[in-house]
Order: structure tokens, then C-alpha cells, then sequence
């Protein structure tokens, strides 16, 4: 992932304007995923162009779909799924590519892939999807990091219970049961925006999906689905990572083609800490932080519809400068704090502790060379960046352009002083 490209930011300019938040990364990897399921051409718009979604395409174009792009719009033609194996760099490229496991085995009866390596976030393992899928009827065994997963005789209903609301385990099970024979039950799924999307999608192919967005989803596994129009949900970590950049540069902004229920686990940290936030129909909402902010109370991150884990690297970036003392327990992933020590770089005062991390608020960041490591946390990166004084250097911009659509064109679009070299 490492690229040579950097982006260059002259910090204390104060944002203002409007930006339109693009589609979810993680609705179009799993739609995208769904689409192996369904005869005939997907269509999914509001897709957004990312790097990840560009290596989902390559996943199915490498089992014998055709896909292809025009604009925010992709089409998927899985009429001829031929293979059934995910190629070791591409599971290397994205650890996400696991959610390719359900609706391969689900069209085919067999997949094949490489162990998702563990990632900068963590181990990431996916015991949780195994046994689930074994549940079902899959046998699978593990040898030379690879996965061998049969279903010779499909694959069949199953009561599952799930240790931990795991977002893609649940998704992998609404994919392999959309096709089983017979009735699933999950429980303790997930209940993040984006299930709801792919429960959505999955029943425009003629899935029989109830209660995604709850604690238990039921399906009824129906014979085949058949290819439909989808439109992908917008991105509520891009949206809050928007209003983290406008709110640490004491700007104001309007965010279009959001969902503010979806944002509803950490917007009220944003008033707590003192930015006015307001939510109109249609998609929109307006943040202005006129004022200083200061430290929120205790933020823990927790499955949706509490903190979400993937908003707390670029919260930490803004209450660096708020007043008082915030503290943040990481409670979703082993590693996630790795961008704490490039924000201290950048003059933050931040100890790390395990799962804790403890942010002194202080008066003025200042410019530095900076690295990001993994995604959210680059993306910390640029916010801290743009309220730090004088210029700074963020290398890795590859892990940023995973899960943001041109950040630095979006930014400056809205007074940032910011360029990609
Ligand atoms: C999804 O990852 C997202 N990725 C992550 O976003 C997000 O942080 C995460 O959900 C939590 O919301 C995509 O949707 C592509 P999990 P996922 O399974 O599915 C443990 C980003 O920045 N676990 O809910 O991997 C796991 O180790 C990315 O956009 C098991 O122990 O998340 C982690 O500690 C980062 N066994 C916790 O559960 C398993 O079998 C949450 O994992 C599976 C997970």
C-alpha cells in the first residue's frame, strides 16, 4: 500500500461550504459480494470510486462476471459464475474480501481463498464466520493458509448465535442463507446501517429476509435470485469524518446525500463538545463550531448503534485541540490507536494505554511529516492537519484513497489548503 504520493496541507484555514458525502465502502463490498448470487446484470448506483471497491471488481471479474463502471454507477453480469476461488493477492490486497466467502459458496457450492492476513487493526480473525457457515452444512478446513470450503449437497438452514455482532459474519450468513435450503436464524447479528442495505438489496434478487437492523434476522432460503437495481447507502464515516474536519477548524459545513440517523452514535458527542449541528429532510445537514470545543465525556466505541469504531481515529484528531481531557476505549479492535504517535508528531499530548486512550486538549497543533498506517487513521491524519499551524507532509495516501473519494478535492473544495504531490 505504500505510494510515494503524499498530500501537502497548510493548516488553519477555516472550512466552510457544502459537500456531498459519496456511497458506503462497506454496503457496495458486501452488494458488490452479492451480486455472485444473482442470474442476470446487477446494476448499483451511488457506488463510490475507491480503491476498494476497484479490487472487489477484480474479485468478480477473476469468478467469471462482468463488471464494469461508469461514473458512480457499476454493473455486475454474474451470468456465467465460473470460478470459485478468491487469488491469494487479492485476499492480501483486502482482508474485506472475506465476505466474498457466502455468496461464493452460496452460487457455486465450493470457494476457495487464501486466510485473510491479519491487517494494521489487528489479528481480524473470522472464527466467527467458520463455524457459522459449518453450521450450515459447510465443511471447511484450513491447510497451508488456504481455506477449503465444500458444500457438496448446498448448503442448509441453521440457528446461529453469534458470539459477537460481527458486521461481516452476519453478512456472510445473509449471503449463504439467502440460497439454503430451509429456514436461518441469526442471533446477536449485527445491526449496522449497511446490513440493512445488503437485506435490502438481497430481497430485490427475491431473498426472504426479515429483521435486518435487529438483534435477529430470519431468512427463508429460496432456489435463486435474480439480478435487480440497487442504490448504495451513504457513507456515515465519511459524513462524521467531514464534520470532524469543519468542526476542528472552527468552520461550518453542509453535508447533501447523507443520513443523519445513521451518524445518530456520535453526532451527539459533536453538540456535547459544543458544535451546533442541525438536520434537515432530504439528506442534509449543517454543522458550525463557532466557538472553542471542549472534551467530550468518556467515548466507548461499540457495535451500531453505539460509537462506531471506524470515527474514532478522527475524533481523537479533533478533540486534541478541545479543552480538557478526553478519553476514548477502543473496545471493537485489538489495534487501533496506531495514528496516536503520528498525532503527537503533530503536537498532540495523547497517552496510550492498552484499549484507552487519554487526549490532553492542547492550544495549537503544529505542521510535521506525518505516516498514515491504516485508513481511519490517515484520515485523522488530514484532520489534525488542517487545524495545525504551518504545513504538513501525510505519506500513505494509499490507505486514505481505501475508504475516501479524492478527500484532498473534497477539502479544498471547501477552503482547505491541500494538495496531493
Ligand atoms: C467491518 O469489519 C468493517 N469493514 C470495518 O470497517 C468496521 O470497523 C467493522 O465492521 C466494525 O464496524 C467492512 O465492512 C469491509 P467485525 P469486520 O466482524 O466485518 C472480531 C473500515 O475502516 N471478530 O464486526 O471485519 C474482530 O476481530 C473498516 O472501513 C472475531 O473475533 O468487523 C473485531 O475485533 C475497518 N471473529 C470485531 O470482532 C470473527 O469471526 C469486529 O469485527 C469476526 C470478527
Amino acid at each position: 500500500m505504500e505510494g510515494r504520493q503524499k498530500l501537502v496541507v497548510n493548516g488553519g484555514k477555516r472550512l466552510e461550504g457544502e459537500l456531498k458525502v459519496h456511497g458506503a465502502k462497506n454496503s457496495a463490498l458486501p452488494l458488490l459480494s452479492a451480486a455472485v448470487l444473482a442470474h442476470g446484470e446487477s446494476v448499483f448506483h451511488n457506488c463510490p470510486q475507491l480503491s476498494d471497491v476497484d479490487a472487489a471488481c477484480r474479485i468478480l471479474t477473476q469468478l467469471g462476471c462482468k463488471c464494469k463502471r461508469a461514473a458512480d454507477t457499476v454493473m455486475v453480469d454474474a451470468t456465467n459464475v465460473v470460478g470459485n476461488e478468491i487469488p491469494d493477492n487479492l485476499m492480501r490486497e483486502m482482508r474485506g474480501s472475506i465476505i466474498f466467502l457466502g455468496s461464493i459458496i452460496g452460487r457455486t457450492g465450493r470457494c476457495r481463498l487464501t486466510f485473510p492476513g491479519g491487517c494494521e487493526l489487528g489479528a481480524r480473525p473470522i472464527d466467527l464466520h467458520i463455524s457459522s457457515l459449518r453450521q450450515m452444512g459447510a465443511v471447511i478446513t484450513e491447510e497451508h493458509g488456504y481455506l477449503e470450503c465444500e458444500a457438496p449437497s448446498g448448503l442448509h438452514g441453521a440457528k446461529i448465535t453469534l458470539s459477537f455482532p460481527s458486521v461481516g459474519a452476519t453478512e456472510n450468513i445473509l449471503l449463504a442463507a439467502a440460497v439454503a435450503k430451509g429456514y436461518t436464524e441469526i442471533h446477536n447479528a449485527a445491526r449496522e446501517p449497511e446490513i440493512i442495505d445488503l437485506a435490502a438489496c438481497l430481497n430485490k434478487f427475491g431473498a426472504k429476509i426479515s429483521g435486518a437492523g435487529e438483534s435477529v434476522i430470519a431468512i427463508e432460503g429460496v432456489q435463486r435470485l435474480t439480478a435487480a437495481e440497487h442504490t448504495v447507502i451513504p457513507d456515515r464515516i465519511v459524513a462524521g469524518t467531514y464534520l470532524c474536519a469543519a468542526a476542528i477548524t472552527r468552520g461550518e459545513i453542509i453535508l447533501t446525500h447523507c443520513e443523519p440517523v445513521f451518524m445518530n452514535g456520535f453526532t451527539p458527542v459533536l453538540e456535547e463538545m459544543g458544535a451546533r449541528i442541525y438536520t434537515y429532510g432530504g439528506g442534509k445537514m449543517y454543522l458550525s463550531c463557532k466557538k472553542s470545543l471542549k472534551a467530550p465525556s468518556t467515548v466507548r466505541t461499540m457495535p451500531y448503534p453505539g460509537f462506531p469504531t471506524d470515527i474514532q481515529a478522527p475524533f481523537t484528531a479533533l478533540c486534541a485541540t478541545a479543552e480538557g481531557t478526553s478519553v476514548f476505549v477502543e473496545t471493537i479492535f485489538e489495534n487501533r490507536f496506531r495514528h496516536i504517535s503520528e498525532l503527537v508528531r503533530l503536537g498532540a499530548s495523547i497517552k496510550v494505554e492498552g484499549r484507552v486512550c487519554v487526549v490532553e486538549g492542547v492550544k495549537k497543533l503544529s505542521g510535521a511529516k506525518v505516516r498514515a498506517a491504516e485508513l481511519r487513521g490517515g484520515a485523522a491524519l488530514v484532520v489534525a492537519a488542517l487545524a495545525a499551524e504551518g504545513t504538513s507532509e501525510i505519506s500513505g495516501t494509499g490507505y486514505i484513497e481505501r475508504g475516501y473519494e479524492s478527500l484532498e478535492t473534497a477539502l479544498r473544495s471547501i477552503g482547505a489548503d491541500i494538495k496531493k504531490v
